[in-house]
């Protein structure tokens, strides 16, 4: 006979259908960190930003492992770049793709940020909106709190009074800002996340739906105290966004993701209209851009890097959701159940050291200089982060 404990985990599995028991399945951390991860080397021109993303060959000290095994990642901070140049920084695509059932855990101790700071720790398919996108860790310029969200699809969407601590502001997850989520619980984001020696988030991306919690370090559940290569996550209790089926179901608009890890400058997050004022201040056109990313750069982005003690992917007992391919880790079958495996997404989510322009931060080329000015008019990119200041409420 079972042991009474046993029993009921077991039961509750069954009634839940849900796994609560993980095993690690692929870890990034200490000396190894960056082995497994492509750098994107190029630019992205699907954001707007004023940042090129190196090769490995050209990234040098822009990534590198601390004398505590840390990760560290960080955008030049250093080079005088002239108008309209563009500044290199760091976008890393993992090689591995996850597919339904992961669970990610970030530990970070560091998340950038500053005015023109654009960083984010997300998730893409191999065809963008098709296969999905997850928004674990997002922020820009001076904002006070994380920012989560999905996209996908058009039926992807969220249920009515979710069950998550955060704020929704958007619950069509096909809008261009996703089904957007405010973190609640304090030190998320920003200075005060830094000061409180970071936090841990944990993503679940599973059949009944996407799950984000976040701890800071002092708030810690027991079991992600100290690394374990186990995991039972059934005492965790409210996940700050709760994007559950039946009104997104899951398999048909998510497929197999890649983890990303990039720092973005001014574009459309940290430079869509009006979002660069509401926590930097200076109103005049291309402010983002000027203020900042042009000319040395040094006090600007001092905060602007990421300090990762380790990101982990858990699978439930017995399987493994760690693939080689897109293909292997699923491919979602779309709202009319077409297949959407092949193309590479617009939004170039496939990393991997492309040619492209990686130029030295004075070679950006043109474009630098225009900021948000493009996509006035455009609609969407109003809204990527007004929420981050309470100012999406009068765009719904
Ligand atoms: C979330 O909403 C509550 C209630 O309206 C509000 O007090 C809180 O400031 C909001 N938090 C964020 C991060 O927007
Ligand atoms: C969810 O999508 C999958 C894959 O398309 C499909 O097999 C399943 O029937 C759908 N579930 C519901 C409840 O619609
Ligand atoms: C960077 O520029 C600022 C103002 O342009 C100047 O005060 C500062 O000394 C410069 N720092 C370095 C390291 O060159
Ligand atoms: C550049 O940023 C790093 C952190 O990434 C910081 O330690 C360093 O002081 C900054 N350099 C300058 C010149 O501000
Ligand atoms: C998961 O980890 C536990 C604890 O180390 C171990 O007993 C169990 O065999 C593992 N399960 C699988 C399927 O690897
Ligand atoms: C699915 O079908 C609807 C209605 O015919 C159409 O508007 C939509 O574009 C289709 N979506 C995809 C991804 O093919």
């Amino acid at each position: 006979m079972l042991p009474r404990v046993l029993g009921l985990v077991l039961l509750a599995q069954v009634l839940c259908a849900t796994a609560a028991q993980f095993n690690l399945t692929k870890e990034y951390s200490g000396s190894s960190f960056f082995d497994d991860w492509d750098y994107y080397g190029a630019y992205d021109a699907s954001t707007y930003g004023a940042e090129v993303y190196v090769t490995k060959a050209q990234a040098g000290s822009l990534t590198s492992v601390s004398p505590a095994g840390h990760a560290l990642i960080r955008l030049d901070n250093t080079t005088d770049v002239p108008y309209p140049g563009k500044r290199n920084s760091v976008r890393l695509t993992t090689q591995q793709w996850f597919g339904v059932g992961t669970l990610w855990v970030v530990d970070a101790i560091h998340i950038p940020f500053g005015c023109s700071v654009w960083p984010a720790i997300w998730t893409s398919g191999a065809n963008w909106p098709n296969n999905g996108e997850i928004d674990i860790i997002e922020g820009v310029n001076q904002v006070a709190w994380n920012q989560m969200s999905i996209h996908a699809a058009q039926g992807c969407t969220v249920p009515p009074s979710p069950k998550q601590s955060g704020n929704l502001t958007e619950g069509d997850c096909s809008q261009g800002v996703g089904c957007v989520v405010e973190e609640n619980t304090p030190n998320s984001y920003g200075k005060a996340f830094a000061d409180n020696g970071g936090g841990v988030w944990a993503a679940q991306y599973d059949s009944t739906g996407i799950f984000i919690w976040f701890w800071p370090r002092n708030k810690l559940p027991a079991n992600l105290q100290t690394p374990s290569d186990t995991l039972d996550i059934s005492s965790w209790g409210t996940p700050s966004a709760a994007y559950a089926s039946p009104t997104c179901n899951i398999t048909e608009f998510f497929g197999g993701q890649q983890m990303i890890i990039d720092i973005a400058l001014c574009g459309e997050g940290a430079d869509s209209p009006g979002v660069y004022a509401q926590t930097c201040g200076d109103t005049q056109t291309n402010a983002c851009y000027l203020d900042n990313v042009i000319n040395n750069g040094s006090a600007a982005y001092a905060d602007a890097y990421f300090e990762l003690a380790a990101i982990r992917a858990f699978s439930p007992a017995g399987t493994t959701t760690v693939f080689g391919s897109a293909a292997a880790a699923g491919v979602a079958p779309g709202p009319n159940g077409t297949a959407t495996a092949g193309a590479p997404a617009a939004s170039g989510s496939s990393g991997g050291g492309g040619g492209g322009s990686g130029g030295g931060a004075a070679g950006g080329g043109s474009g630098g200089a225009t900021g948000g000015a493009l996509r006035l008019g455009t609609g969407w990119e109003l809204a990527l982060f007004a929420g981050g200041v309470g100012a999406l409420g009068a765009l719904l």
